[in-house]
Parts: structure tokens; C-alpha cells; sequence
């Protein structure tokens, strides 16, 4: 009976996106009900779960590389179960318990509500199970009960509106992986979020591939009606959301920024290729004047909204002209951040097919001029911010080695504004006693580093700047 009783761990490591943030919470969750609780060492783990992604060749070679090193935790504990899922997994199937015979559980991108029942299938009849099921009826309803990360406050975490991508961009693995897109009903984000909120959440992240096309295919509501509808949550600060295809980012969106008063002001909004040539060959269905034209729309909405991209630079066919497009057009938009990638093959993507393949060599110093270029831009952005007063929502703790100017004082709590940014500070005087995680403090900025801010916590008229920067 005491053995019967024994609750068992599970060890998550997750690679990839936000989105495989929240599968890897839900897999928790969904394990919880089997008994298992989450164990953040991996040498305790009764069963090892890795979430995988394959959107880039890099985040694939990651998964191989993990799952190399667990053979040796197998011979020690030999009742040890080992699974895969995520993206690497809906992708390679059968293939990924041939090239690692040490694996148990192979389980798709829409497989996860089925996860307890194939980890209970495998210890009791010891067989090896591969489950990548991606059709419609294979998916059941999200849970909605809030996981508290072993009783760790969380103020922003994430919350899954819609799965899956019908876009085809011709570089794209993620239509392959994570099937036809599906929204969620309004009904259950809300209740969703409400949980979290009652459980000490102040931000959520609502993710989807492309959340501008939300609920269209279902006949729901517009995802401006789903965020205004988020919006009036009683308890909740901050709104984001991500990723937004530029094709389909509608007015009444762009004006939601300026009405909603909980929406961060910051949008991540992927351009890809600054040339109109080779956003035509990605399959992407607008131009750079359409991009832009949006862009411009949306800082008369919210001025100073914070804006960051993906680009992927050596695309089959980018020419140094094609290129030297992309390089002005980031001077032209001055973006925050960026998300800068060289072009790999992926399976099933069009592109693998396409002529004109750019040399590694060439894609590589691309890159590196592309993020020199950014680099420049983000420091000036950033040292404009010296002598601000910025609303910062506290995370927690700064970690330990966190970015801190030589010299000075170590910050001791870390969080973002508005506009995305990372800002580590020090409170002083009465509040450096204080909890101040999951609390909108402000804050001077002092010092701009390479990619986070620096700062000291200030006291303000109460309520002042609330939503400011
Ligand atoms: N090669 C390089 N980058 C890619 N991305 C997606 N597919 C590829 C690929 N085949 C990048 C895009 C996307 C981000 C998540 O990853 O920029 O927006
Ligand atoms: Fe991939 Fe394009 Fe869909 Fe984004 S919109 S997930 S880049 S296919």
C-alpha cells in the first residue's frame, strides 16, 4: 500500500517557443492526475519528458543532443521511463525510437490530454508507445485548472488561444507539426485566465501561430473582441500576445491598442525579408509597403509602441541586393529587438525544393551583419531610456548573472515594462524588505546594458505611470 502511495516525478526539459512552455505546464498537469509531481532535477525524475522543437535545424540537433545524455540515468535506474513529444516528435515518429532505443514514449503535438494513459501503458505492460495523432478528433479540451509551478509565484505566464497554422510559409515546419489551426472557445480562455489570476498571475501571453486570424475558421469571436473580453478580468494588469501575421493584422486590432488599457504596448510583428522578391518566394501575401503602411498605423494608434521581428536571412534565391533590403528596412522601422535566423531546410517545407541555395558561409555572415546592424539600433533605443521612469511588473528575483553594470551593486529583482523590456533593479530603503514579485513598481533607469536596462526603484504618486513605457 505505502509503495502504491509513493508519488512519482517527472522531470520536463523543454526546447523551443512559448507555446512548448505551456505544452510542458499541461503535460504536468495532465501527469498530476496520475499521481506525479514535477521535479525540477533531473536525477530524481521517475519518468523524463522532452519537449522538442523543429522550426529551425539548430532546436532539432538540441533534442538529439539531451537525449544523448540520458542513457547513463537509465542504467542507474533501469524503471526510469524516457519520453519525447513536441514538434522533433510529430515530425520523426517511429523514426526517433530507432535512433534512440532507450526511449519509451513518443507523443505528438496533440497528444498530451493522452499522455497519462500511454505513461500508464508503458510501465505496466514495459512496451514502447509512439502516438503522433494530429487529426481533429484526437483533441480534447484544454484543462483550465492553474498549475503553481510547486507553489512558486508566477506573474506572467501564458495561455494557449489557438493551435496549429494554416499559412504555409514555404520555410515553415509548423503547419506539418502542429496540424490545421484551431482556436479555442472564448469561454474557456477566459476561465483559464481566471485561474491563473486567483493563483497570483498579473501578465498573460496569449499564444497562437497567428492569433490575428483567431476564431475566424470556428465562426467565434474577433481576437479584439477576445482581448477586450480579457481586458475587463478583475485582477489581471498586463495583456500580450504573440505572434501576429502582418497579412492578417486587422484595424480594429491596431485601435485596441490605443483602447484596451491593459494591452502591453509593444507587438511582435515578423517581417521575415526586408525585399518584396523574396517575401513573394516565402509565400508571406504582403509587400514591404504593406508591412510598413501597417507599422505606421499602428504607432499613430499607440505612439511609441515597442515592435520586434523575426527575420531569417540566405533564403533560397537572396541575392546581396535582396539582402541589402532587408538591412535598410531595419533602419527604416528601428525595431526594439530581433529574432534574426539563417535559413535551414526542414522537412516537408516547399523550400526545400526551391534553387538557389546560399552558402552556409554567406548565410552566416549575414547574420552577423544583420545582428551588428540591430545591436547598434537596440543600444541607441535602449540609452534613450537613461533618466526614465519606467512601470516595471516584477518577476522575481534577478537571477544570478543577470547582466549588471561593472561595479556596481547587484540587482535584486528583475521584470519588464510595457514595452518589453528588461529592466534589473534595486530597491532601496523601505522597499528593500519587501516581496516585491508580481507587484508594478517603478523604476528610474540608470544604465542601459546590452540587451536589459538597469535601474533603482523610486516611490511615485500612487498610480502614477501605471501603464507608462
Ligand atoms: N529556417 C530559418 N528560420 C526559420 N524560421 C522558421 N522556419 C525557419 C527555417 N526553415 C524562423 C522564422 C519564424 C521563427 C519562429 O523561426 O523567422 O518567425
Ligand atoms: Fe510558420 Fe508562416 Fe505559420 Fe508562422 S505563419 S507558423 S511562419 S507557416
Amino acid at each position: 500500500m505505502m509503495n502504491e502511495m509513493k508519488t512519482k516525478q517527472v522531470y520536463i526539459q523543454t526546447i523551443g517557443c512559448q507555446m512548448n512552455v505551456y505544452d510542458s505546464d499541461r503535460m504536468a498537469q495532465a501527469l498530476k492526475t496520475i499521481g506525479f509531481t514535477r521535479t525540477w532535477q533531473v536525477e530524481k525524475a521517475d519518468l523524463i519528458l522532452l519537449n522538442t522543437c523543429s522550426v529551425r535545424e539548430k532546436a532539432e540537433q538540441k533534442a538529439f543532443s539531451f537525449l544523448g545524455r540520458l542513457p547513463g540515468l537509465k542504467t542507474e535506474n533501469p524503471d526510469l521511463l524516457i519520453g519525447v513529444g513536441g514538434c522533433v516528435a510529430q515530425q520523426e515518429g517511429e523514426r526517433i525510437l530507432q535512433r534512440a532505443p532507450y526511449v519509451d514514449l513518443v507523443f505528438g503535438t496533440r497528444a498530451i490530454d493522452r499522455l497519462p494513459a500511454m505513461v500508464r501503458r508503458a510501465t505496466e505492460k514495459r512496451c514502447r508507445i509512439v502516438d503522433v495523432d494530429l487529426s481533429e478528433a484526437a483533441m480534447a479540451p484544454f484543462p483550465i485548472e492553474s498549475d503553481d509551478r510547486n507553489g512558486t509565484p508566477q506573474p506572467a505566464r501564458f495561455v494557449t488561444v489557438m493551435r496549429g497554422c494554416d499559412n504555409f510559409c514555404a520555410y515553415c515546419v509548423v503547419p506539418f507539426v502542429r496540424g490545421r489551426e484551431t482556436s479555442r472557445a472564448p469561454e474557456e480562455i477566459l476561465s483559464e485566465v481566471r485561474s491563473l489570476v486567483a493563483a497570483g498571475t498579473r501578465e498573460v501571453t496569449l499564444l497562437g501561430q497567428n492569433v490575428n486570424s483567431y476564431g475566424r475558421k470556428e465562426g467565434l469571436c474577433t481576437f479584439s473582441e477576445l482581448l477586450a473580453q480579457v481586458n475587463a478580468i478583475e485582477g489581471l494588469e498586463r495583456i500580450r500576445f504573440t505572434t501576429s501575421h502582418p497579412k492578417d493584422l486587422s484595424q480594429e486590432l491596431i485601435e485596441a491598442f490605443g483602447r484596451l488599457g491593459k494591452l502591453c504596448h509593444h507587438i511582435h510583428l515578423p517581417v521575415q525579408s526586408g525585399s518584396n522578391r523574396i517575401l513573394a518566394l516565402m509565400n508571406r501575401r504582403y509587400t514591404r509597403e504593406m508591412y510598413l503602411e501597417k507599422l505606421a498605423r499602428l504607432r499613430a494608434a499607440c505612439p511609441g509602441i515597442a515592435v520586434s521581428s523575426d527575420i531569417i536571412v540566405g533564403f533560397p534565391g537572396e541575392t546581396a541586393d535582396d539582402f541589402q533590403e532587408t538591412l535598410h528596412l531595419l533602419e527604416t522601422v528601428r525595431y526594439d529587438s530581433l529574432f534574426a535566423f539563417a535559413y535551414s531546410d526542414r522537412p516537408h517545407a516547399p523550400a526545400v525544393h526551391f534553387d538557389g541555395k546560399v552558402p552556409e558561409a554567406q548565410r552566416r555572415a549575414r547574420l552577423q551583419s544583420l545582428l551588428a546592424l540591430q545591436a547598434r539600433i537596440t543600444a541607441e533605443k535602449n540609452r534613450s531610456m537613461v533618466g526614465a521612469i519606467v512601470t516595471v511588473l516584477v518577476e522575481g528575483p534577478a537571477k544570478r548573472g543577470a547582466e549588471t553594470p561593472p561595479s556596481d551593486s547587484v540587482p535584486q529583482w528583475t521584470g519588464r515594462t510595457s514595452t518589453n523590456k528588461i529592466v534589473n533593479f534595486i530597491a532601496r530603503g523601505e522597499d528593500s524588505a519587501s516581496e516585491l514579485t508580481g507587484k508594478l513598481v517603478a523604476v528610474r533607469i540608470d544604465r542601459a546594458l546590452r540587451h536589459s536596462l538597469w535601474g533603482v526603484a523610486v516611490r511615485t504618486r500612487k498610480g502614477a505611470n501605471r501603464y507608462a513605457a
